[in-house]
């Protein structure tokens, strides 16, 4: 059942959380089903109720700076390191940040897979931050949706996948970020980048310098009428609809169909096509924070169409346009999944 966010509805989801019971709440970034991160017995839920692999590790959210040291052991990082992440921490938590770090043995092996580290988050989203401190201190969410499918920016995007297994969904409107945090590994022997997220990679090299991990834009993933394989890119963040990533040349030279739907970056990219058809602009300006605050919101829209395919246009790699591609690309790759035809 859908509450919108009040005093009263914070405290029953977080007696829900305190009795090893799971509630969806709104973040910044996307929604999370959230369980107490110290109850082996309410993770297991979080399993359960996302159908997600037991290998795939949580994120563990806190709502004040003092909490980080009860679940991560930031004195088993190198002094740099360790520095590192206390600047990162001031610098940009409460935020779509995520850091992973060395794990202390208060977390339960299940939240971490089995990890060595922790990943941990400071969300800003008044409401999480209040359901956090209200309930155990330390909440693991993953993303409120079914494991590969489309992360929820509304409360009804967590109704329509999850509505049928959860008592509580809390609803605090459209998230602003629209995509999820940018997760940075603390534990290498540099930060580095392990998903890019709503934080962009060059915030973060204004602090650490430059950074290894994924930055190339993706190619044409899929032509129309033949799929190219895109190889190891896991089918994650997929509609139902078998989507195709193309660049901002190839998207301006497909031809039109009816069957087909169409995710334009910019309002000029969307003219410069001048086609008719289910069609939808992330950014009429063409700025990748407005067009990643809509991205997920707009591939729920047109997933429900039931089209025979979407077109998406790669967004230009700067700022959240390398989250908003990685995410893109990824949902390319679930054309893939064998249950599709
Ligand atoms: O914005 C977000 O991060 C959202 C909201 C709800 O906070 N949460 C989210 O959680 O996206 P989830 O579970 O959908 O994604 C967590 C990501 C996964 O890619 C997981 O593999 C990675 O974080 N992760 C978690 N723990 C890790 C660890 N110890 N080492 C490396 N990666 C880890
Ligand atoms: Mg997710």
């Amino acid at each position: 059942m859908i509450y919108p966010v009040t005093e009263e509805s914070l405290r029953l989801a977080a007696a829900a959380i305190r009795a090893g019971e799971l509630a969806a709440f709104p973040t910044e970034t996307v929604y999370g089903l959230g369980g107490d991160a110290f109850n082996p017995r309410a993770l297991a839920k979080i399993f359960q109720v996302k159908g997600r692999p037991r290998f795939d590790p949580l994120i563990v959210h806190i709502a004040r700076l003092e909490s980080l040291e009860d679940v991560a052991d930031l004195s088993a990082l190198g002094p740099q390191a360790r520095e590192h992440a206390a600047r990162l921490a001031a610098e940009f938590w409460p935020g779509p940040l995520t850091l992973v770090l060395p794990k202390r043995a208060s977390v339960p092996d299940l939240a971490t897979s089995g990890l060595a580290t922790v990943a941990v988050r400071f969300p800003s989203h008044p409401a999480a931050r209040e359901l956090i401190r209200l309930s155990t201190g330390a909440v693991a969410a993953p993303s409120a949706n079914r494991f590969g499918c489309l992360s929820p920016t509304r409360a009804e995007h967590v109704a329509e996948q999850l509505g049928d297994r959860l008592g509580i969904i809390l609803d605090g409107g459209p998230a602003a970020v629209g995509v999820e945090s940018t997760v940075l590994d603390m534990t290498a022997a540099r930060p580095r980048i392990l998903r890019p997220g709503g934080l962009s990679r060059a915030r973060l090299e204004a602090l650490l310098g430059p950074l290894p991990g994924p930055g190339e834009t993706p190619g044409e993933l899929c032509s129309p009428g033949e799929l190219r394989s895109p190889g190891l890119l896991p089918g994650h963040y997929a509609p139902r609809t078998p989507l195709c990533l193309h660049g901002r040349r190839e998207m301006a030279a497909l031809p039109y169909r009816e069957d087909e739907a169409y995710l334009f970056f910019s309002r000029s990219s969307r003219e410069s096509w001048g086609m008719p058809g289910a069609v939808e602009v992330l950014s009429d300006a063409g700025d990748s924070v407005e067009a990643a605050a809509n991205l997920f919101d707009a591939l729920h829209r047109l997933d429900r169409l039931g089209l025979r395919r979407i077109h998406a246009e790669a967004a230009p790699p700067e700022l959240l346009g390398e989250a908003i591609n990685d995410r893109l690309g990824r949902a390319a790759a679930g054309v893939l999944k064998p249950a599709l035809p």
